[in-house]
């Protein structure tokens, strides 16, 4: 589970212990973690904290080496780890730097965490699930939020380029993609203009909803009940809004 320190990652260790899971929880924010950790120690769980920043391709090996010896063996890949960055800003404003960090959490470090994670899953064998946590904003983009719609999308991509390749491997992928969610990450943030999200839930109802799904062959993962009018909305702006060739059947 990365970026386990805080909002969705913290409700999912939380709701993956209390069914019964030994969670590896890792976050780069070591205080943060281990106070966590603790907490769900306290309760009983199961869990093992790792100080670990996901965009760095060793500490990713690193992880995943510790968590195959913790666990002995891993059913469920959460990445989840991510980063806001610059809200507001149109895409010629925000510094080159603060685009390229965006990305590296939220696209980056995904990639690694899969070229680190599912080869050693295939050698396990057996059923597994890797879950990304991508975000409606790989779908629905307001303006001034390029760096993070733009990861998000790129994240999408990722995740449904392993979802083919992973193909009858028994190795599942879900998208798991919400809408606001209560958590330190928006704390402060109003919605990008025309995004058009108006509605938020609690980081449980996320983890619920994970929870409910593991296993299952369900790839895209909406968490908040305005998505199906916000994809409604993405697939009409695109007949709104293409050049398309009439389909051979339009023509019959
Ligand atoms: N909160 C929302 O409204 C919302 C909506 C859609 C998607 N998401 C996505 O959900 C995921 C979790 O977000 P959240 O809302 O729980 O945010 P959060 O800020 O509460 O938690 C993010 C955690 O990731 C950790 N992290 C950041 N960079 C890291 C790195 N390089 N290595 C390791 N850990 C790192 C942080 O320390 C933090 O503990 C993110 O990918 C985010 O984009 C959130």
């Amino acid at each position: 589970m990365t970026g386990a320190a805080s909002g969705i990652g913290f409700a999912l260790s939380a709701r993956f212990t209390r069914g019964g899971a030994h969670v590896v929880m890792a976050d780069m924010d070591g205080e943060a973690l281990d106070r966590r950790a603790a907490e769900l120690t306290a309760r009983g769980a199961r869990v093992t904290a790792v100080t670990a920043d996901v965009t760095d391709p060793a500490a990713v090996e690193q992880l995943a080496d510790t968590a195959f010896d913790a666990l002995g063996g891993v059913d469920v890949v959460c990445s989840n780890a991510g980063a806001l960055g610059p809200v507001g800003q149109p895409l010629w404003e925000v510094p080159l730097e603060r685009m390229r960090q965006v990305f590296e959490v939220n696209h980056w470090a995904r990639v690694l965490v899969a070229r680190a994670l599912v080869p050693r899953l295939l050698k396990q064998g057996g059923p597994a699930h890797l879950i990304h946590t991508a975000s409606m904003s790989a779908f629905a983009v307001g303006s001034g939020s390029a760096a993070y719609a733009a990861s998000k999308h790129a994240d999408l991509a990722l995740a449904r380029s392993l979802r083919a390749d992973l193909r009858g491997t028994g190795i599942r992928v879900s998208v798991l993609c919400p809408g606001r969610v209560d958590t330190p990450m928006v704390e402060g943030v109003e919605a990008p203009r025309g995004a058009g999200g108006d509605t938020s839930v609690s980081a449980e109802d996320v983890a619920d909803l994970v929870w409910d799904v593991l296993g299952s062959d369900r790839f895209y993962l909406f968490s908040n009940p305005d998505a199906s009018r916000r994809l409604r909305e993405h697939v009409a702006d695109i007949w709104r809004h293409a050049s398309i060739p009439p389909s051979a059947e339009e023509e019959l």
